[in-house]
């Protein structure tokens, strides 16, 4: 088959690369990074090449907004398209942005998608649910407490409205909070497993929000993600959570880390300066994906934790000394 991967520079995007471009002809679509940053500090995007070392398969740079990367996607004629490429940081104020890249360009991957009847699954986010009661379900109470979520919930109505008019197969996947290799190049907005990882490795206590061992999440392991995107090529179309099912602390992550690194640094425990628009418990109810993918998470977070932490060894002492 022939797979393009947008975004596919970026954490997610470059493991399904990776992880089809043995069996599949893949084209990689993604605009780096540049020096250029949001009102917020961090970078406009986060696609580094160092996460495509070993790839094997076409790259082009472009942004997927531009008529030259639109042409060039086109004309690959896919059979499969993984549309990961977005403004992926919650944290960006620039609503004009945030809408142009993740919503306006997604209606450019479905007429590419119309025109050569390529499957499309899609990133969706947990994000869409903001402060809705937990266990999150597809359909019930989506409040999005930002703008990126806000994004992500209007790309499922559009996706659900194609799907429903031309029987196109769409897929779109609310992933919950992805951690796993590759995630190093998301600098802050990579996931706390690395980020008290690191800290822990240079003998640091990990910084905490206060509180953290009742504010929980649905964390989900990058192998669970890639699992969920190859059933999604043979499942039924719609929008679907991808979590694990299970709501974990953040303490829990912080604990695990340090019983597998085999220290006690203790805690440092700081204000958060986002609870307005914080989620503080999210637990996705992956029913419907059992039953509309026949997905069902492999990894704990103690099993997950254990298998990223040679990669996150790897990163301290590669990257971040
Ligand atoms: N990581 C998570 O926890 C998580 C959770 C929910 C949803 N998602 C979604 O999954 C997808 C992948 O996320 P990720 O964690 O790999 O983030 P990421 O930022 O590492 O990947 C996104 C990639 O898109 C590229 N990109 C951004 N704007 C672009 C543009 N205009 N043109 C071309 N390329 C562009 C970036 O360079 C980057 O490589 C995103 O759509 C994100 O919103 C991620």
């Amino acid at each position: 088959m022939k797979i393009l991967i947008t975004g596919g520079a970026g954490f997610i995007g470059s493991n399904l690369a990776k992880y089809f471009m043995d069996k599949h002809e893949v084209l990689v679509v993604d605009k780096f990074r540049s020096n250029e940053t949001f009102s917020n500090g961090n970078l406009k995007s986060f696609g580094h090449y160092k996460n495509l070392i070993g790839f094997k398969g076409q790259i082009h740079c472009g942004d997927i907004c531009d008529r030259d990367t639109i042409k060039k996607m086109r004309e690959f004629k896919p059979d499969v398209i993984y549309h990961e490429a977005a403004i992926s940081d919650t944290t960006v104020a620039e609503q004009d942005e945030i809408m142009r890249v993740n919503l306006n360009s997604f209606k450019d991957i479905i007429d590419i998608a119309y025109e050569n009847g390529s499957k499309l699954i899609y990133a969706s986010s947990g994000a869409t649910y903001g402060d809705a009661p937990s266990p999150q379900s597809v359909g019930k109470g989506e409040n999005p407490g930002n703008v990126y979520g806000f994004s992500k919930l209007m790309m499922d109505e559009m996706g659900r409205e194609f799907n429903a008019k031309t029987g196109l197969h769409i897929v779109g996947l609310r992933y919950f909070n992805v951690y796993g290799d590759g995630e190093f190049y998301k600098n802050k907005t990579a996931s706390m497993v690395l980020q008290f990882g690191l800290q822990i490795l240079s003998g640091k206590a990990p910084r905490l929000f206060e509180g953290s061992d009742k504010i929980k999440r649905d964390f989900i392991y990058i192998q669970d993600i890639i699992l969920a995107n190859e059933l999604a090529i043979n499942g039924d179309s719609g929008v679907y959570n991808v979590g694990t099912g299970n709501a974990r602390s953040f303490q829990d992550i912080a604990d695990i880390l340090q019983r597998e690194i085999g220290v006690n640094l203790g805690n440092e425990y700081i204000a958060n300066p986002f609870a307005s628009q914080y989620q503080f418990f999210t637990q996705a109810d992956i029913e419907p994906t059992r039953t509309g993918l026949k997905y069902e998470p492999r990894w704990s977070l103690e099993d997950a934790i254990k298998d990223y932490l040679p990669a996150i060894k790897r990163i301290y002492n590669s990257e971040f000394k």
